[in-house]
């Protein structure tokens, strides 16, 4: 059965599969250590205080765990948590319709919050510094603003892109944090987590190998490993050892780096086509077919952090790492 894509890379399946492997603790959360330290004396102060946790800002790149980590603060607060998005908010009334039906200390969570209409941030300010709606009612002469007074909450938003949000709001914020790539150490457990929550026998090369190749991410780590598995179902004896989890990652098109055939068309027709760069998000958009949005923040942020393209005011470049990589000589007079 096709997949269907929710939004850039991901996919219903991985929605539903990652659900069911989500952490529902800081203990059980694995990585991000700094996030964690820095949330748990926060949640730990607010609790002994008996206080609403102040607003969280997570940013970062996609399939960090942004989303997983609003509920396990909402459960290590233990308080109920609201989830909506950014685009799903599209008048004031929506907003008011959310946060009015909060429990005091509860967790509203915004996902792609940068994508709220000015209209709905204006309408945020006064909820997140006075727990106060100002909703207008009526129209033209007799339109009145009415005051709502609402529960002290905790507004958790969430986003691939800080920089595309208003200073206003990015600064009501008052703990800021970024995710970070993991690193294959937190990864590798990761898949051993989840291998062990589906009660399939993996081997420690084979949990190195798909972490390896997961581009920093926990959400393509879970997704290799459900593939991982079906191969080792149908073509093994359903054990995950290295070779069939090399085998299968190899018939997944999946690369040694974690990159996969758009990663392979964006660099190599950057190669082929441009020279290398430097050349433009759009101009690249166009002529592999990908949305520039999807290149800017799935395929970009992890090709930047290994090093394989780098940001120009003039465009893209493709560094000499990616020619290697790929196996095209490095022309010595690129400037790069
Ligand atoms: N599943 C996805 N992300 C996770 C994480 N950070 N810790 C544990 N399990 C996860």
């Amino acid at each position: 059965m096709e997949e269907r894509v929710i939004s850039g890379d991901v996919t219903e399946f991985d929605e539903r599969f990652e659900q069911s492997l989500r952490p529902q603790l800081l203990k059980q959360y694995i990585g991000q250590e700094k996030v964690k330290d820095n949330l748990s004396v926060f949640i730990e102060a607010a609790k002994g205080r008996n206080e609403s946790l102040d607003h969280v800002l997570l940013y970062g790149p996609p399939g960090l765990g942004k989303t997983t980590l609003a509920t396990v603060i909402a459960n290590e607060m233990a308080v109920n948590v609201r989830m909506t998005s950014g685009p799903a908010i599209e008048r004031p009334g929506d907003l008011a319709a959310v946060v009015s039906s909060l429990e005091p200390g509860d967790v509203l969570f915004i996902d792609e919050i940068h994508r709220l209409n000015r209209s709905i941030e204006e309408v945020l300010y006064p909820a997140m510094e006075d727990f106060c709606l100002d909703i207008v009612v009526g129209k033209g002469p007799s339109a009145r603003s009415i005051r709502l007074d609402l529960p002290p909450f905790t507004l958790i938003g969430a986003t691939t892109r800080a920089g595309a949000l208003s200073a206003p709001l990015r600064d009501r914020f008052g703990v800021p944090l970024r995710l970070e790539y993991y690193e294959v150490e937190p990864l590798k457990e990761i898949v051993v987590r989840s291998a062990g929550l589906f009660e399939v026998a993996i081997d420690d090369q084979a949990a190195i190998e798909i972490a390896r190749r997961s581009r920093g991410t926990p959400r393509i780590a879970n997704r290799l490993l459900r593939r991982v598995r079906d191969f080792a179902q149908v073509r093994g004896d359903g054990n995950i050892t290295i070779a069939l989890a090399k085998e299968a990652l190899q018939m997944l098109q999946v690369d040694s780096h974690g990159l996969d055939h758009i990663d392979h068309k964006l660099i190599t027709g950057m190669i082929e086509r441009f020279r290398g760069g430097p050349v433009g998000v759009e101009t690249i958009s166009a002529s592999i077919g990908e949305e520039s949005v999807t290149i800017e923040d799935v395929y970009e942020p992890y090709l930047l952090q290994i090093g394989f393209i780098q940001r120009t005011p003039r465009g893209r470049i493709a560094t000499r790492l990616a020619y290697t990589h790929f196996g095209y000589a490095f022309p010595e007079d690129a400037g790069n």
